[in-house]
């Protein structure tokens, strides 16, 4: 049966290939999605993707991912991973697995980027490996999703 995955992607990550391109690398939004759909085709998934610069479409879609029929969320909250409240607690709301991606390794930044309010309320995190953090995170919330239903057949 097919899993159906949203790869959710916050603010600024609509830049990706300009900004930073030193932190977040050369590769484009719209490449790393392609990718992903790629993927998600060769490993039975159906993969949509929702870039945002703003927290309440991020929050609605999380809350459209509990009724659409989703199994899960890979999710890159950018700079709202170390300062909302509202997104984390929709994490929880969402009432799918959500793994946490990052291009980056948060933990070896600045001060303000050791703290993730997500991490907490996710079932995994893949950071500090550029776009395949989000390739391992695609994986992941696949096979959790394999799992939970083998568990509960
Ligand atoms: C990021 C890391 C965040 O700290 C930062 O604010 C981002 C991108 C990453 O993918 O490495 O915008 O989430």
């Amino acid at each position: 049966m097919t899993v159906r995955v949203l790869v959710l992607h916050g603010p600024n990550l609509n830049l990706l290939g300009v900004r930073e391109p030193n932190i977040y690398g050369s590769m484009t939004l719209a490449e790393i999605d392609a990718s992903l759909v790629a993927q998600g085709a060769e490993i039975g998934a159906e993969v949509s993707a929702l870039q945002s610069n703003h927290e309440g479409v991020l929050i609605d879609a999380l809350h459209s991912a509990r009724l659409d029929g989703t199994d899960a969320v890979v999710f890159n909250a950018a700079g709202y991973t170390h300062t909302s409240v509202a997104i984390r607690d929709a994490v929880v709301a969402c009432g799918v697995p959500v793994v946490e991606v990052h291009l980056s390794n948060p933990a070896a930044r600045e001060d303000f980027r050791q703290t993730s309010l997500l991490s907490p309320v996710v079932h995994g995190i893949v950071s500090g490996l550029g776009p395949d953090s989000y390739r391992l995170g695609l994986e992941a919330a696949v096979a959790l999703v394999r799992r939970d239903r083998a568990e509960t057949e």
